[in-house]
Parts: structure tokens; C-alpha cells; sequence
């Protein structure tokens, strides 16, 4: 859908951008809650401390309804470009009215994949999902609270697409769960937030056995080899404060997240 003229002349305004609380479907309860604007900002600070250029072309995972892009709107310059994937069909709708309606160098793209929690009724498993884009065509790959949600074949495949879409030196910042030493200690008990007591394979722990996806946590160690397997050099780990340590750095949330680059 072409934009209207006027808005063809100026960049929308982020309060012109973010759709209202009511278009916001019942899957997007997170951005009804919090701030969007604001959930957008911090995604956008860390992404720029770590590399991020207003001529990227960018991937946003798991993109919702497009927090991150409602920031991105004022930071990207004409060169840059947006393009967001998500399982629920009813979010990409949102997104594409409310937003890339109105920014002709923004996209968002539904991947029919099955998701427990947000796409029960695709048939495709995530795991054997390519995404649709060419080999080598994006320059920065984001997620928020995505791997937080994909079992462990199809956290794996997900790395090996984004180390296929990156270009060289491209970089990707995701946010996770990572068991670890000090993680696993501070979870264990049923008293615990995030007592996660459901091992899916050796290499993964989720809160719940009869819906997995609705929150799962992954072995720092498998999690290191799955990015070494797509061809991306972890740059750096942010510890971050979900299990009650200290963040180890500046960064949004309370998740884990990794930055890493294609070589
Ligand atoms: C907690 S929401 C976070 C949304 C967004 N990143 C934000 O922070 O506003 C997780 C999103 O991941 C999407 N998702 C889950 N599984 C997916 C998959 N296999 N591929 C793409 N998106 C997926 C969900 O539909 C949902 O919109």
C-alpha cells in the first residue's frame, strides 16, 4: 500500500507510527502493557552501541507489532531499510497498516510457521523454515523475546538463517535465556520465578511440559555451538538480571543477550 502524498513529504512522527491500544491483538499483550515508544527506545540505544548504521538494512525476528520499528522509523536514513517476520499473521497485519503504510523502506512479512503459542494451526515446523530472503542481504539481524520462545531444532535453525542472511561483517543481537552456572543455581526451586523443571533434550529447560514454547531457557554451551555451526562469532554476552545476578552491562530488559558478527 502506497502512502498518501503528505506523508510522502516528512517522516511520521513515532505517536503517528504506533498503533492504537484496541488494534493491537490479544497476542500483543506485551506492547499493551508496556510502553511502546519507550520498549522501542531502549532497543534502539543498545542495537546502535552495538553497531547498528542509519543506512542498515535490518531484520527484526519475532518483530510484534513493531516496537522496534517505530524507533527505527527515526533513526534509519533513506538507505536503510526494515523488514519484519512473525508468526501471527494478526501482528504483521498491524504492523504493515499502522506503520510500513506509511514508511516505504519498512516491511512486514508473516511466516507461516507453527508456534504453540502464537501460530497453532501452521503445519510448517519453524525448524525447516528458510526465511525468505536472499543469501547476504541484511546488515544488522535483531530479536527481543524470540529465541525465548522456539524449541531447540528450531533455535538452531533459526542462527543458520540469520548467518545466511547476514552479510559479511554483518552483525545480530538477540535476547535469551542462557543456563549457565550462576543461572541454574539461582532458578532451581519451585519457589523460583523461573523454575523451569521440563528438559527438552539435554539442552534446554521450558516452565511448562504441555506448551513448551511459552518460555524456554538454553544451555550456554549449546547455544555457543549453534553459533559457531552458522558460521556467527559471538562478540559478546550481557548477562542480564533475569535470574537475580547483576547485569554484567548496559542493555534493555532483564533477558540475556548475545551480539555476535558474521566474519
Ligand atoms: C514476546 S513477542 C516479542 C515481540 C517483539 N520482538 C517485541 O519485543 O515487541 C514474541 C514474538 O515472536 C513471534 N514468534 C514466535 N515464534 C516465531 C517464529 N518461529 N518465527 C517468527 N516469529 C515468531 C511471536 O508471534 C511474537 O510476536
Amino acid at each position: 500500500m502506497r502512502s498518501p502524498r503528505w506523508l510522502r513529504t516528512r517522516k511520521p512522527t513515532a505517536e503517528e507510527l504506533i498503533p492504537p491500544r484496541k488494534a493491537l491483538p490479544k497476542e500483543a499483550r506485551y506492547a499493551k502493557m508496556r510502553d511502546f515508544r519507550q520498549a522501542g527506545v531502549r532497543f534502539l540505544d543498545t542495537a546502535k552501541a552495538k553497531g547498528l548504521e542509519p543506512h542498515d538494512r535490518v531484520l527484526d525476528l519475532g518483530s510484534g507489532p513493531g516496537r522496534f520499528a517505530v524507533a527505527l522509523a527515526g533513526f534509519l536514513d533513506d538507505d536503510g531499510s526494515y523488514v519484519g517476520l512473525d508468526t501471527s499473521k494478526p501482528v504483521i497485519d498491524v504492523g504493515n497498516e499502522w506503520i510500513a503504510s506509511k514508511l516505504p523502506n519498512f516491511e512486514f512479512v508473516w511466516a507461516d510457521v507453527f508456534n504453540a503459542s502464537y501460530n497453532r494451526k501452521a503445519s510448517e515446523k519453524a525448524a525447516a523454515y528458510r526465511f525468505p530472503f536472499d543469501d547476504a542481504s541484511f546488515d544488522f539481524v535483531f530479536s527481543n523475546s524470540l529465541f525465548t520462545h522456539l524449541v531447540p531444532d528450531d533455535a538452531s535453525s533459526y542462527l543458520h538463517e540469520i548467518g545466511r542472511v547476514l552479510k559479511d561483517g554483518g552483525r545480530t543481537l538477540n535476547t535469551i535465556f542462557l543456563l549457565n552456572e550462576q543461572s541454574v543455581g539461582a532458578i532451581e526451586g519451585e519457589d523460583s520465578r523461573h523454575y523451569a523443571p521440563h528438559p527438552l533434550g539435554d539442552v534446554a529447560r521450558a516452565k511448562r511440559a504441555d506448551r513448551p514454547e511459552a518460555w524456554i531457557a538454553f544451555d550456554e554451551a549449546f547455544v555457543r555451538d549453534a553459533h559457531a555451526q552458522a558460521d556467527l562469532q559471538i562478540e559478546e554476552i550481557r548477562y542480564g538480571s533475569w535470574s537475580g545476578r547483576e547485569p554484567t552491562g548496559p542493555g534493555f530488559g532483564t533477558k540475556d543477550i548475545i551480539v555476535a558478527t558474521k566474519p
